[in-house]
């Protein structure tokens, strides 16, 4: 039985190490499929950011003493999946493959975003201080790749004429602590307070 935060926290940890290390695959495959030039280099970029994340994380394992282990992560298996699928499955021209594959990568950003800051609340709330700081900074480049592929795609050459821009980044915030709703709120820099375990 899993019982405790620390539990879910290591949980977490693992699942996320999978993803990190699963993406660094798949973003390998992804900057091979599309031809776009500018695409497939943001997605080689963010192949060598995503190694130096998963190294980050062996460094949280290291701090709390255990082992750096993977749990499968079961939502990036599903979104890799999707990916996969329309490649193999839908045969889409080139143009359309771009357009879906920026969607896609946005897709999976958003996922390691609340991943990251679920992680960061629990590390928060068992006061692991030097953990939150390199958990911060993986959360820090996730949102920057997000930011970024926005305005890659408002930018790409499919997109140009559409009437829709992104909005700026909404993310749910909730919190362990407190038991508070969900709330959907502007996405200002969320600062996580270490808090000692009673
Ligand atoms: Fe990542």
């Amino acid at each position: 039985m899993l019982d405790t935060l620390r539990q879910l926290f290591e949980h977490e940890l693992r699942d996320l190490y999978d993803a990190e290390n699963k993406l660094v695959r798949a973003l390998d495959t992804m900057a091979k499929k599309v031809a776009d030039e500018t695409l497939s280099q943001a997605f080689k970029e963010h192949r060598q950011t995503t190694q130096e994340q998963a190294k980050r994380l062996e460094k949280v394992f290291r701090l709390i003493d255990k082992k750096p282990r993977r749990e499968p992560c079961r939502g990036i298996n599903g979104l890799i999946e999707e990916f996969s699928k329309f490649v193999s499955q839908e045969d889409p021209s080139q143009e359309v493959l771009s357009a879906f594959a920026i969607g896609a990568a946005l897709k999976v950003e958003h996922y390691e975003i609340v991943a990251y800051q679920s992680l960061l609340r629990l590390a928060g709330r068992l006061g692991l201080t030097e953990a939150m700081g390199h958990l911060e900074q993986n959360l820090a480049e996730e949102q920057d790749t997000a930011r970024r592929l926005d305005e890659m795609a408002d930018q790409f050459a499919v997109f140009s004429t559409s009437a829709y821009e992104a909005p700026e980044d909404s993310v749910i915030i909730a919190s362990v602590n407190s038991g508070d709703d969900v709330q959907l709120v502007d996405a200002e820099p969320v600062v996580y307070s270490a808090v000692q375990e009673d």
